[in-house]
């Protein structure tokens, strides 16, 4: 018997989970819109946010999973990686419920998590997979072997695939996160309406500063030769911005799949809550004669079910550590 009492709180959003025996009964998220007048996630506010939410956050995790303090076994929690101040108001919060009851902890890769998220619900990858995880500060190729056992096999080696959506979003005066809004105004334009070119980079690597870099430059020219060329054609510039992405992500793990002749490919993190990807990625799979796990769109952006089924995991494992944890805002994978 094991009942899980999960904490995310890596960046915006404040997130408490409860597993009971593998089973989600509980996924409270809490998001912070006082970022959107900023135009990113502002630290220092984060952090405040974060210790505004943690109580009643955990309280109503409680209530929807219809468990009490006592009843917990042991408090996973998001080491990292992530924003400092945010983890911190998490991982203090894990250490002293955990003190307070007398209860083992769990520390959780982020990352980790994003990945283990295809393990709430079935269907369930098969091991090996490999997995493409795409979030605001990550992009990976990760050959995933075991709950605990991950390889990065391929990673950008400077933006991240999110970071790519929200500059872009940022140059089109679209609010932050600017990704979920590409993504709306995409369905309404042509994809091959404007062309950006694709980044050559050797191996399973990534890059997007070059392409952000011909965005920019695309968005100025145009702009200058005609005014208000930006609100006109908005619907197709998404639309392409957003083609050029996913066929950037999808030609490198096609690319992996064939190296390491895996056919169980799967998305994770808030990029693969992207409609163009999840259509994309369909198609390829049936091209290539893949089995595609893509993720519930709760369990794509950051949440603590998916810490709760990844301290599961380390439960069943034996997994634990002591009370003179810390955050970790770079973690080693
Ligand atoms: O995994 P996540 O919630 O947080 C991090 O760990 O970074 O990912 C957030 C990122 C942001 O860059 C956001 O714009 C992007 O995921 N995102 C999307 C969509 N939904 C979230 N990007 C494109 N299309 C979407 N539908
Ligand atoms: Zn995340």
């Amino acid at each position: 018997m094991s009942v899980i009492l999960a904490i995310e709180s890596s960046c915006d959003e404040t997130s408490v989970a409860i597993c009971n025996n593998g089973k989600i009964t509980a996924n409270v998220i809490a998001n912070q819109t006082i970022h959107e007048n900023y135009g990113g996630v502002i630290p220092e506010l984060a952090s405040r946010v974060h210790q505004q939410n943690i109580v009643p956050v955990v309280q109503q995790a409680l209530i929807d999973a219809k468990v009490s303090k006592k009843d917990i076994n042991a408090v996973a929690f998001t080491r990292g990686p992530g924003l400092l101040g945010s983890l911190l108001v998490g991982v203090s919060f894990a250490k002293s419920f955990a003190l307070a009851l007398d209860l083992p902890l769990i520390a959780v890769n982020h990352m980790h998590a994003h990945i283990l998220a295809h393990f709430i619900e079935d269907p369930k990858p098969d091991f090996p997979f490999l997995c493409l995880t795409v979030s605001g500060g990550h992009t990976q190729i990760v050959l995933v072997r075991d709950y605990a056992d991950m390889e990065i096999i391929g990673e950008t080696l400077d933006d991240a695939a999110g970071e790519a959506f929200d500059k872009t979003a940022k140059l089109l005066q679209l609010p932050y996160p600017g990704g979920p809004l590409i993504d709306k105004h995409a369905k309404l334009g042509n994809p091959h309406a404007f062309k950006f070119p694709e980044p050559q980079i050797k191996g399973l690597d990534y890059s997007f500063s070059g392409f952000k870099t011909a965005i920019l430059y695309f968005i100025r020219d145009k702009e200058k030769e005609n005014p208000g060329f930006i609100n006109e054609h908005l619907n197709d510039i998404c639309a392409s911005v957003q083609y050029s992405i996913v066929q950037i992500l999808l030609n490198k793990l096609k690319k992996a799949a064939k190296t390491h002749g895996i056919k169980d490919i799967a998305i994770a993190g808030g990029v693969s809550a992207n409609s163009g990807l999840r259509e994309a990625l369909q198609m390829l799979a049936k091209e290539q004669g893949w089995n595609v796990f893509i993720p519930a769109f709760e369990y794509c952006t950051d949440n603590a079910a998916m810490i709760a089924i990844a301290g599961y995991h380390k439960y069943l494992a034996n997994d634990f550590v002591g009370q003179d944890i810390a955050p970790a805002a770079r973690m080693i994978f």
